[in-house]
């Protein structure tokens, strides 16, 4: 197993097992009354997987993270964490159960240091801080060298890592990232995609929503196409990659097997 390949590699002994850990079930969901955003809606994450929401501006994708999460009331369907039903709950008892998001912007504390927001991540279980600050120091060594310093004061690069680590607190079966390649230059996108990968690989099953398509479906084993609040496509990575609609419809030249 290379880290050359910018495919995940295909699941196999120690990859993904089949227990479901997330099930969005024919979700429909809105912010205000009589306007639904989210149409019959489903996803499944597995054990140890890394799953793509991709699709176009508008589409529903942070609609359905924060249905996930709590943020948006579902008004049919249901979604599932290891078999129970989480929906509609609040976002502290998701955070306790297991469940982690960091949401698109506004992610970190500014007027906080580094360590301050890590704290923060752990506040419903302060005990475990030092065993999760070595966890997520080891993925994200530049912040652990950082402790001290303010949130506010970092680039916006390292302000994604900050906010990813601050998930991570909890130790959570299940990671909801809203764009995190988001406003990075491209080789701080790059380095946003393998630190995804990195967690993924440390266990996290993970579900990522990206603008930057191409480059998520190549990361991700499996990935959803969302258009207008519905699940329009889904398949692996590799597969969406290469689905002629998918590229004509979501993808457009980006599509195409160019560098960034
Ligand atoms: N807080 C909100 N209140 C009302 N409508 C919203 C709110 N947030 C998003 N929407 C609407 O929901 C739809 C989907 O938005 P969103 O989930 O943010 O799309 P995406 O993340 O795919 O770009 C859009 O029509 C958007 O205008
Ligand atoms: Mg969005």
């Amino acid at each position: 197993m290379t880290n050359s390949s910018p495919v995940v590699d295909a699941p196999g002994p120690g990859a993904p097992a089949d227990q479901v850990v997330v099930e969005v079930r024919g979700v429909t969901a809105g912010y205000l009354p009589g306007v639904d955003i989210l149409h019959d809606c489903s996803l499944v994450a597995r054990q140890g997987e890394l799953i793509g929401i991709i699709g176009p501006n508008g589409a529903g994708k942070s609609t359905l993270l924060k249905s996930i999460f709590g943020l948006v009331k579902v008004r049919d369907g249901g979604i599932f964490l290891n078999g129970e039903e989480i929906t509609n709950l609040k976002a502290n008892r998701l955070v306790a159960k297991g469940v982690g998001f960091v949401p698109q912007t506004n992610n970190v504390f500014p007027s906080l240091t580094i360590q301050e927001n890590l704290e923060m991540g752990i506040y419903l279980r302060p005990k475990g801080l030092a065993e999760r600050l070595e966890f997520v120091t080891a993925i994200f060594p530049e912040l652990g060298r950082r402790l001290k310093q303010r949130a506010g004061s970092l680039s916006g690069g390292e302000r994604q890592m900050v906010a990813m680590s601050r998930a991570l607190m909890m130790g959570p079966h299940v990671l909801l990232l809203d764009e995190p390649s988001a406003g990075l230059s491209p080789v701080r996108q790059d380095e946003a995609f393998l630190r995804v990968k990195e967690i993924n690989k440390a266990g996290v099953t993970t579900i990522m929503v990206e603008q930057n398509a191409r480059r998520c479906l190549q990361i991700c084993h499996r990935g959803y196409v969302l258009d207008q609040g519905r699940d329009a496509h889904t398949g692996t990575g590799r597969e969406l990659l290469n689905d002629p609609k998918v590229i004509g419809l979501y993808l457009g030249t980006l599509g195409q097997d160019e560098d960034d």
